[in-house]
């Protein structure tokens, strides 16, 4: 039996590639069956994504769950509207442009980031703001993997994300609901921590438009708007970067948004969840069960205060 260890990224067995036809419903295997010939480069990179030892084993979700019931205000506010109306939206051709406190400003296209590590498959647990959670199968490498490649200067202390600005393909930002771009931000430890990554693809298969295509963060350990989708801009900065959500409701959003079951959000308890597909609630765990590797990050720190 495979014995997880999420403090040890080694010893990863053959046997622990997922086959990607163990996920995928009869039916949609059969219709990328028949479209294999058409499969584009990136999704047969995905194919061999071997499965990190920082898995969870917990139950994954379906598929249908996670690209339809989601939060990507870029497209609508309810949960439905990513789905619906993402339709539209073109993954190619993209690129991503790193700079601010860095030696080596770059831009690096779509191609050059589905290169750069080794892919890896992240069983990850989510738990959004609001109180559901899930357990989705991401593709995708380290942060760190990208800034090491741009060698941050001393005055890089964090780091700055934006989502593309397009309201001809992104219905919702014709609203102001929120302040576009959406942005987002860590700080440089969290940045190069290896729990956070870039994901480029989930259940063995590139991103769904919904879901953030063609490159996303994901930050296991805090709340899901922080895993910012969509991205075209990194930039390393001195200050904390502004961030949209903090800049919608600063009470009700923090620059951290670690989960945290002992701090309430202002309007509802964050003491317990409710996993999608599953009748009774759960506990909340304190970082969203990340604590033995990420807690450290924040030592000495009230988080009470640092919300
Ligand atoms: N990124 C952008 N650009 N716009 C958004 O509205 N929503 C966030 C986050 N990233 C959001 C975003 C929220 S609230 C959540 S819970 C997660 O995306 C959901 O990601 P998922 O649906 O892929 O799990």
């Amino acid at each position: 039996m495979l014995i997880r260890r999420p403090d040890d990224p080694d010893g990863i067995l053959p046997s622990d590639i997922t086959p990607r036809e163990l996920y995928l419903d009869r039916r949609r295997f059969l219709a990328l069956g028949a479209a294999g010939a058409l499969m584009s480069a990136d999704a047969l990179a995905a194919l061999s994504a071997k499965k990190s030892l920082y898995s969870t084993a917990e139950k994954i979700n379906p598929l249908k769950d996670i690209t339809s019931y989601n939060n990507f205000y870029e497209f609508g506010t309810d949960k439905e509207d990513p789905a619906a109306y993402s339709g539209a939206f073109k993954p190619r051709p993209w690129t991503v442009a790193v700079d601010g406190e860095v030696m080596k400003p770059r831009t690096f296209s779509i191609d050059e980031l589905l290169k750069l590590a080794p892919l890896e498959e992240r069983v990850y647990r989510m738990r959004c703001v609001e109180g559901w959670s899930m357990v989705i199968p991401w593709i995708g490498y380290p942060l760190s993997a990208l800034l090491k490649l741009v060698q941050p200067t001393s005055r890089g202390k964090y780091v700055a994300f934006e989502t593309v600005m397009r309201p001809n393909e992104m219905p919702g930002q014709r609203s102001r609901v929120l302040a576009w771009p959406y942005r987002e931000g860590l700080r440089i430890d969290e940045a190069m921590h290896p729990l956070a990554i870039l994901a480029v693809g989930l259940y063995g298969d590139v991103l769904p438009n919904q879901n953030g295509a063609p490159i996303r963060l994901v930050v296991p350990w805090k709340y899901g708007f922080k895993s910012i989708k969509s991205i075209v801009k990194i930039r390393l900065t001195e200050k904390p970067p502004a961030t949209s959500w903090n800049l919608a409701a600063p009470d009700e959003y923090g620059f951290y948004s670690n989960v945290n079951p002992n701090v309430d959000h202002p309007r509802w308890s964050q003491a317990r969840e409710r996993r999608i597909g599953e009748f009774f609630k759960r506990d909340t765990l304190p970082f969203n069960g990340y604590g033995a590797q990420v807690a450290q990050l924040y030592r000495g720190m009230d988080l009470k205060v640092h919300f």
